[in-house]
């Protein structure tokens, strides 16, 4: 099955999700090309939500586009669930986000709600974050001394993601040779480098529940009794 095909079954898979939640329910919702597919099969359902606090301008625009009603965050009371793609998820479900760089909103919605749906296809589940390149939002005139000093602090290889502007105005770095043993304590890290926004590590708000597609279904796995009966 392709790669496209798996992403399609984890964003299906993901409706099952929102079957618990009050009709005049917000949700959140990430961006990329899973998440893509999400937004469709939630339209195509007959969306059933209030509607939805969007993570990007691309979502917000395909949301729009589909009739659902977006919501930003401040005018919502609560946000029962969160339901995002990601680059790289561990069994701790810590993720590295932000490919499509839409990190920091991606992070803010996240942290608003109380459960994180991750949809995936089976090529994001990995032993150890680090092999996807982890992505540093920073402000312009902070790049290259942020590089530099993201580079001594990680021995990891910044390169700037040249001529892509994020959604708040700002430039991505992406980190190359990391090999992460630390999520949590890195992306704390990370963010205290003079003109950082933030980073694509979601290790401080991880995951609840995984949706991850592979050839013989999707499967579903919450996050403690996934730790637990993986000791
Ligand atoms: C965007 C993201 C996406 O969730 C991540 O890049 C996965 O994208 P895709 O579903 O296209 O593989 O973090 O900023």
């Amino acid at each position: 099955m392709s790669q496209d095909k798996l992403k399609k079954a984890a964003a299906l898979a993901a409706l099952a999700e929102l079957e618990t939640l009050a009709p005049d329910s917000f949700i959140g919702v990430g961006t990329g090309s899973t998440v893509n597919h999400f937004i469709d099969a939630l339209a195509r359902r007959g969306a059933r939500i209030r509607g939805a606090v969007s993570s990007s301008e691309a979502s917000s625009r395909r949301l729009a586009a589909h009739g659902i009603p977006l919501a930003r965050l401040d005018e919502v009371d609560a946000l029962p669930l969160y339901v995002d793609g990601a680059d790289e998820i561990d069994h701790g479900f810590n993720m590295i986000k932000g490919g499509g760089g839409a990190l920091t909103c991606e992070k803010v919605v996240a942290a608003a709600a109380r459960r994180f749906i991750c949809i995936c296809d089976a090529s994001k589940w990995v032993a150890a974050l680090g092999r996807f390149p982890l992505p540093v939002e920073v402000i312009p005139m902070a790049r290259v001394q942020a590089a530099r000093e993201i580079a001594r602090l990680t021995g990891g290889e910044p390169h700037w993601r040249e001529g892509f502007i994020t959604d708040n105005g700002h430039h991505i770095l992406d980190i190359h040779g990391l090999a992460i043993d630390d999520p949590r304590g890195l992306e704390t890290e990370l963010n205290q480098i003079a003109g950082t926004v933030t980073n694509g590590l979601f290790a401080r708000r991880g995951a609840d529940v995984l949706l991850l597609a592979t050839a013989t279904g999707v499967q579903r796995h919450e996050r403690q009794s996934f730790s637990a009966s993986n000791r």
